[in-house]
């Protein structure tokens, strides 16, 4: 599987982790930014992520900001991406087993950093459950259409 990750200035720390994590597990990653402290603009780069996605460049994406609502708030709003904003693993396996969702979203201020990679793992490690789940899907798709 192919990934993108990207942060703002909250979330460099955790992404630089769970980058070196994802490495560790030989997963291919797609670093869109933010690469310093800088203060900078989080719509920014979860376009640049949900871009990735959509063009199919890569599968999945994660972000990561200081709490991961702003993330989850602007990835939501393209066309395609079902972002889920997880601080627990029961949410973060359900968001892919029932709502096949493409973008993970991690708050650095939130979660440390051994909560957030077991919470990343199980997203990774979880298929859809395709289904009934499959029919809400589509009609989620739907209305973006
Ligand atoms: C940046 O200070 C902070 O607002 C941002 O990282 C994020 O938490 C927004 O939702």
């Amino acid at each position: 599987m192919k990934l993108a990750i990207g942060s703002d200035h909250g979330g460099i720390h955790l992404k630089e982790a769970l980058k070196q994590h994802l490495a560790e597990r030989g997963i291919e990653v797609n670093d869109v930014g933010t690469y310093t402290e800088e203060s900078c603009d989080y719509p920014d780069i979860a376009l640049k992520v949900c871009r990735e996605i959509t063009a199919g460049n890569v599968e999945r994406g994660v972000l990561v900001c200081g709490t991961g609502i702003g993330m989850s708030i602007v990835a939501n709003k393209v066309d395609g991406i079902r972002a889920a904003l997880c601080g627990d693993v029961f949410s973060a396996t359900m968001s892919r087993e029932h709502n096949n969702a493409n973008v993970i979203c991690l708050g650095e201020r939130v979660l440390g950093q051994g909560l957030a990679t077991c919470i990343l793992d199980a997203w990774l490690d979880t298929a859809f459950a395709g289904g009934r789940h499959a029919r809400r899907v589509d009609k989620i798709m739907a209305i973006e259409k």
